[in-house]
């Protein structure tokens, strides 16, 4: 297959040792492209909705009549739906007038594109508008790039998106080294850039696994998006040849050996370095943070209905993953869920309980509950908590984290609907002037000596300090829609509206109510402008949900009552 072998190819360039013999320059992207999209709308919809019980240790994978349909695509035609009018400003078409900022969204988007030998691959972090010459911030960033690609999946241009996740993958194939250390084969790169020769004209790439990065962390939720993205290509175009290609059946089961290997664990989330996620600096989110563990839940249920029982170790990964997916939700919904009465429990807590009859099972010292819980926590609404381990609870709120576990369907609907009733409670805190807020509250004084290393750009409500990010608009807009609480998504995207562009499209704002553009946020931030623009086209046409959200699967088992799990 002429696909497979463009790819073989390539991939043996890769495995030769250092960037510069892994540059998988000769990998003719045209080739594939040429290669039309197999579209076949009933199998992706098998595909998608297979229950996690045909994966269980037993069950051989049936493609055939899925047990649901998702309910926002029961509402629109198959095959995604309609499609967003967004992008096609000029087009007869529109039957509406859109907003005017989404058409010089759109232009900002297109100017951050990077072409590597003519084929569109990803967008820049941001765009700097000063000079012509200089592209500030010129990296594609993973995780930057998902609501860009998502944009351009809603707008019907998938090209873009599958050039990444191809060129990506090969850029996983390159050996990863950090001084004497060489990284799991699974690992995605943070960024990479293409850098121009002048001379022999020729363009080559250039990746960062966190051998570049400050602080020298690699980028645990690379390989996360990476997989959600595919699996949101093949729901959005109905292509299953990309994801069922034996190199992407590669690439996903590198990524979950890494995340499934056995060690020392006694919990069935991941642990991991400060800063190895989209808050990339110390600030306390080491452990076993929530916004890691949720993309990790994400991955592990997207790649489950991705990978082929038939291709090699297929079947062993499918139920490695089913297991996994068990006892992750079980241990995130009873110990990462915070509302009113488990508050109430943790306050109450015996501590030094020996035994597994124990109730505070982690021996969280009550009087470790900041004083702000207390008032921050309303009687209705509730969310997961930013770290639990030994010891340890982290209490404070990420939104990533809380609205990508809607997404996934690892909130409850009960979670789900709580954790949208915390953010109409507590309004001027989540969402300000600005929405929104990355983290709350912010930590200060003593505290952020301690927790950040004195770290000048996490200052209190700044930068991922309490600061406001834009880019947030595009998960609080999906899941206003998954929970059916769209007065809340129009209501941030107005406020957004009122200053976005007038502003930039900065990258991030500051102060309590983020009502400051940041002190060093960089302009046209792409992401920024992608996630306006997500949230306008999920708006108009809510069918787009669906490559971005899981439906409840009733294979995984809702929390155990208390009464039963935690003895009184
Ligand atoms: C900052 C952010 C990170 C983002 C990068 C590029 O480092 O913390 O999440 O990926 O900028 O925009």
């Amino acid at each position: 297959m002429e696909v497979a072998g463009g790819m073989r190819k390539a991939s043996s360039h890769a495995s030769m040792a250092g960037a510069a013999a892994g540059d998988p320059d000769d990998f003719d992207l045209t080739r594939l492209l040429n290669h039309r999209p197999r579209i076949n709308v009933d199998r992706q919809r098998s595909f998608d909705d297979r229950s996690l019980a045909e994966h269980s240790i037993s069950g051989t994978a049936s493609r055939g009549g899925g047990a649901y349909m998702e309910s926002y695509e029961s509402m629109y035609s198959p095959g995604g739906g309609l499609r967003s009018l967004c992008g096609t400003p000029a087009s007869s078409r529109l039957s509406f007038e859109p907003h005017p900022l989404v058409f010089e969204a759109w232009d900002a988007l297109r100017r951050s594109l990077v072409c590597f030998r003519g084929q569109p691959l990803g967008t820049i972090a941001a765009v700097d508008h000063s000079s012509d010459e200089v592209l500030n911030y010129d990296q594609v960033f993973v995780r930057d790039f998902v609501p860009s690609a998502l944009a351009f999946l809603m707008n019907g241009e998938p090209e873009i998106v599958k050039n990444f996740l191809l060129k990506t993958l090969l850029l996983q194939g390159w050996e990863k080294r950090i001084d004497r250390f060489k990284l799991g084969e699974g690992a995605m790169p943070a960024s990479f850039k293409v850098l121009k020769d002048p001379k022999r004209g020729v363009e080559k790439l250039v990746a960062d696994f966190g051998e570049s990065a400050i602080g020298r962390v690699a980028p645990v939720d690379s390989g996360f998006w990476w997989i959600i993205l595919l699996r949101a290509y093949t729901k959005s175009t109905g292509d299953l040849s990309l994801a069922e290609s034996p190199e992407c059946q590669k690439g996903i089961r590198l990524i979950m050996n890494q995340c499934l290997a056995e060690g020392f664990d006694t919990f069935p989330t991941l642990l991991c370095a400060d800063g190895c996620c989209m808050i990339d600096r110390r600030m306390g989110v080491y452990g076993y943070p929530m916004e890691i563990q949720v993309l990790f839940f994400m991955a592990l249920r997207c790649a489950v209905v991705m990978l082929k029982p038939d291709a090699a170790e297929g079947k062993e990964t499918m139920e490695r993953i089913a297991t996994r997916l068990h006892a992750l939700s079980y241990h995130m919904r009873s110990y990462f869920w915070l509302d009113f009465q488990q508050l109430n429990d943790v306050y109450r807590y015996k501590t030094e309980e020996y035994s597994h009859t124990a109730v505070n099972k982690f021996n969280v010292i009550p009087e470790s509950i900041p004083d702000w819980v207390f008032d921050f926590m309303p009687s209705r609404g509730g969310y997961f908590v930013g770290n639990v381990s030994p010891a340890r609870m982290d209490f404070r709120w990420f939104a990533l984290g809380n609205f990508v576990a809607i997404l996934a369907s690892l909130a409850t609907p009960e979670q789900s609907a709580a954790i949208m009733d915390l953010v109409e409670e507590r309004w001027e805190d989540l969402i300000g002037e600005m929405p929104l807020k990355i983290s709350f509250p912010a930590i200060e004084a003593h505290e952020w000596q301690i927790v950040t290393g004195c770290d000048p750009k996490n200052t209190r409500w700044s930068y991922h300090n309490g600061g406001s990010w834009p880019v947030l608009l595009w998960l609080l807009t999906a899941a206003c829609i998954k929970t059916g609480r769209l007065k809340i998504a129009r209501r941030a995207i107005e406020l957004a509206e009122a200053r976005l562009a007038r502003d930039g499209w900065p990258e991030y704002y500051d102060g309590k109510l983020g009502r400051y553009v940041g002190k060093q946020a960089r302009k046209l931030q792409t992401w920024s402008v992608a996630g306006y623009l997500v949230a306008k086209m999920m708006l108009e046409d809510p069918s787009h949900l669906g490559m971005i959200s899981l439906e409840d699967d009733k294979a995984i088992k809702p929390v155990l009552q208390r009464s039963a799990s935690w003895p009184a």
